[in-house]
């Protein structure tokens, strides 16, 4: 487990976010490595069986095993905390390692989950297929709708679970109230942060208890590594995380949280330019006859436009739309464009283009997507950092063979 307090980084205390992002973490390397190196080792030779003893023991601080600790990755750690203004941070080998990491950590036989209904697939599948296997039950709300999450929680509720804003729809939740109502009820707030990332949000400051991401997205941003990491607001709680994380088996590898380390550097400059060009494509889409409705948090059409701009330091690179056309439209849609590329993920710096119904949201049953407003028409569009006519250009080509 990291821990912000630990740093040995000379460069720990600038305040600025984007010095933080290029030197958060960064150990004084003994050989003078600008870059903290890959240690890729599975285990740390002890100089004697008393050290062994100590580090076992917590009496002594340093390196023992890689799926317990490693360098590199507590590299990326405790820079990632220290972005979120956290405590301490656990990595894992996916952002769903997180997810499982977190909320097997926090639940137990006999307690409630209350979860964003619009979830990610797979983290609606661990709740849905796996935790209730082992006694969890959940609620799936919409988590913009106070009074209607009031309404389910129970004395076993442990965990409120917010996606935020949530992948596809774009709905963005009231993190503070959602915090505030949580608290009031004896639960902890989660908040998955992967669409804002640390750039655009920081839901610790605003009352959350763990924070979490899957890195595969903005926070590496060139896809090419699959990771994930959850950030606690306390010590007590990045415990129970790293207990979970160790016993689970779900660590980052060294080498994965270099190339995530070395991405995640450029996170403000990617961000900026993506969510410029973000704002450009949604307004253009807005304005087409083609398209239905235009999901975008910087557009004043969106519902929750005016919570996003006091939660939210921008808009971020992640649009979702509709088309007159319905699914047909959509599909031709996706099958014509030529710039974007047709494929799940996101956050990278290239444009990326997908249909959730049928791809990243296909394991959620078709009436709770249609309740969470995951429409078959929906294209989800995850804006990368090309120029933004060139992309517009794309669609537009795209729109003259929709018949
Ligand atoms: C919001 C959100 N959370 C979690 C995940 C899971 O992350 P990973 O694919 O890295 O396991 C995803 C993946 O798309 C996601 O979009």
């Amino acid at each position: 487990m990291s821990s912000n307090s630990q740093q040995s980084n000379s460069h720990g205390n600038c305040k600025g976010f984007a010095s933080r992002l290029v030197h958060a973490g960064n150990q004084k390397d003994p050989l003078g490595s600008v870059v903290t190196p890959i240690y890729q080792c599975s285990t740390f030779a002890f100089e004697c069986a008393q050290q062994g003893a100590n580090r076992f023991a917590g009496t002594e601080e340093g390196y023992i095993y890689t799926r317990i600790a490693n360098p590199t990755t507590r590299a990326l750690e405790d820079c990632v905390a220290n972005l979120e203004e956290g405590c301490c941070a656990v990595a894992t080998s996916s952002g769903m390692g997180a997810v499982a990491t977190v909320l097997l950590a926090l639940l137990g036989k006999d307690q409630h989950i209350v979860c964003t209904g619009s979830v990610y697939g797979a983290t609606f599948g661990l709740i849905h297929k796996h935790l209730s296997r082992f006694g969890v039950s959940a609620d799936f709300v919409d988590t913009t709708d106070l009074p209607g999450m009031e309404a389910v929680m129970r004395p076993s509720t442990k965990v409120v679970y917010v996606e935020t804003p949530s992948n596809p729809t774009m709905q963005i939740t009231d993190i503070r109230a959602v915090a505030d109502l949580a608290h009031r009820h004896g639960a902890l707030l989660v908040v998955d942060s992967t669409f804002g990332s640390p750039y655009l949000q920081r839901p610790l400051t605003l009352g959350a208890d763990v924070v979490l991401h899957s890195v595969t997205k903005s926070i590496n941003g060139h896809a090419d590594v699959v990771g994930g990491i959850a950030v606690a607001r306390d010590l007590a709680l990045g415990k129970q995380l790293t207990d979970s994380m160790r016993h689970l088996g779900c660590n980052m590898d060294p080498h994965q949280a270099f190339l995530v380390h070395r991405g995640l550097k450029t996170l403000a400059l990617r961000m900026q330019r993506a969510q410029e060009s973000a704002l450009v494509i949604a307004q253009w889409l807005e304005a087409r006859p083609e398209v239905a409705w235009v999901r975008y948090p910087g557009l004043p059409s969106h519902p929750q436009h005016e919570l996003a701009k006091t939660q939210m330091s921008g808009f971020g690179a992640m649009l979702s739309f509709e088309m007159r056309g319905g699914l047909e439209a959509g599909r031709r849609l996706m099958d014509t464009v030529q710039l974007a590329t047709l494929a799940v993920s996101l956050g990278g710096v290239e444009t990326l283009i997908e249909h959730p119904a049928s791809m990243t949201h296909a394991g959620i049953p078709a009436d709770e997507r249609q309740k969470s407003g995951i429409t078959d028409g929906l294209v989800r569009y995850s804006v990368g950092i090309e120029d933004a006519q060139d992309l517009i250009n794309d669609l537009a080509q795209a729109f003259t063979k929709l018949d």
